[in-house]
């Protein structure tokens, strides 16, 4: 079957991978409300294009923490991309590149910093969990920024893992002839099978519950790599992060993985926008699957987004081919919102040029009856 846009590879990936992998990508927290609502939400936010501009030639380059990348699109961490396909990270990695834009490597990689490193040139950013032992997060900081990596892009929604039920139910754990890679020589590479998700074990036994904003502040002193605050999804927490050191703010639900029934990122993102300030560039995950949608993160103020699922769901399919095709089609549909909308250049794209459920109506009320 021709694929022509993003959301079709999710089916291509559900036929190809076992149940208990393709379950584990898939999967949201609990009743998945917030899974939903990351792609509904984009739904009620609707164009107001401007006409007869122009738009012989649409620029969709941007700087990301003073990095030219192509277009505002990026590739978000996303855990264990070897059971996707067999080239994993090493084919997102390479995708990215050609794409001329940034690949975050998760901390859960089944590649490590060295290799991802080794595959070329490219600009990437490393995610991390802090580990209760901080000799282990010391260290692999120290490996990433050794690498070549330019951000750290700090979870902070992950005290313990969400509750995903169908991980439950598969008993879910990393195949055996994989390893979190970066972790491998630490000995904290495996994941146990447990009575339970065994990556839930794993995070319950390793991940440090005690992370408060002081380590924002430590993360600082062991590196001067700039860190992406990942998983804000409020005001008050946006200020926190600028006041801690953060270089800028990720607008997350882990792919509404972890606390069901927050807002869907996309309604999250203008109360962050608005109370960092222009301190930070902010940037939004959860949901993207059209250039319709990226036109709107930016509308509201993001300053560029990260795709998770259909990168995974890509590598399923096709591997590197598949990942390159995601991020050509969002490309071109991008491109497409931009012409139509009468924007040329990402900073011509404003407030104005959308319509939210929640902003006050703008035209006036139908007329009251007569009495
Ligand atoms: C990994 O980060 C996951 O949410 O499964």
């Amino acid at each position: 079957m021709e694929i022509t846009n993003v959301s079709e590879y999710e089916n291509v990936a559900k036929q190809k991978l076992p149940k208990m992998v393709f379950d584990y990508y898939a999967s949201g927290a609990e009743d998945q409300w917030t899974l939903q609502e990351n792609r509904n939400a984009f739904s009620r936010i609707l164009f107001r294009p401007r006409i007869l501009i122009d738009v012989s030639k649409i620029d969709m380059t941007t700087t990301v923490l003073g990095f030219k990348i192509s277009m505002p699109i990026m590739i978000a961490p996303t855990a264990m991309q070897k059971m996707a396909h067999p080239e994993g990270e090493y084919a997102t990695a390479r995708a990215a590149s050609a794409a001329g834009t940034i690949m975050t490597l998760s901390s859960w990689a089944t590649s490590s910093v060295e290799e991802v490193a080794s595959t070329g040139p490219g600009i990437r950013f490393f995610q991390l969990y802090v580990y209760k032992d901080r000799n282990v997060v010391a260290q692999l900081v120290r490996r990433a920024e050794k690498a070549g990596f330019k951000a750290i892009a700090l979870t902070v929604d992950t005290p313990r893992l969400g509750r995903r039920e169908a991980d439950i139910k598969n008993r879910f754990v990393l195949p055996p002839f994989l390893t979190l890679k970066n972790f491998e020589g630490l000995d904290l590479g495996k994941m146990d099978q447990a009575n339970d998700s065994g990556l839930a074990s794993y995070v319950a036994g390793q991940i440090d519950r005690t992370l408060s904003w002081k380590d924002v502040k430590w993360l600082q002193t062991i590196t001067s790599l700039p860190i992406l605050v990942k998983g804000v999804l409020t005001a008050e927490d946006t200020r926190l992060a600028v006041q801690s050191g953060a270089a800028g703010i990720i607008v997350s639900n882990h792919g509404a993985r972890q606390l069901d029934y927050v807002p869907a990122t996309i309604s999250a993102l203008e109360e962050v926008v608005k109370a960092a300030q222009g301190r930070v560039p902010v940037f939004l995950d959860g949901g993207v699957r059209r250039g319709t949608d990226v036109f709107k993160a930016l509308a509201l103020g993001a300053s560029g987004i990260f795709i998770g699922r259909p990168v995974v769901y890509s590598l399923a399919a096709e591997g590197e081919v598949g990942v390159r095709k995601v991020l050509q089609m969002l490309r071109e549909e991008f491109e497409m919102t931009m012409t139509l909308s009468g924007c040329r250049s990402l900073k011509e794209i404003t407030r104005e040029h959308i319509t939210a459920d929640w902003d006050t109506p703008r035209t006036h009320p139908r007329a009251l009856p007569r009495l």
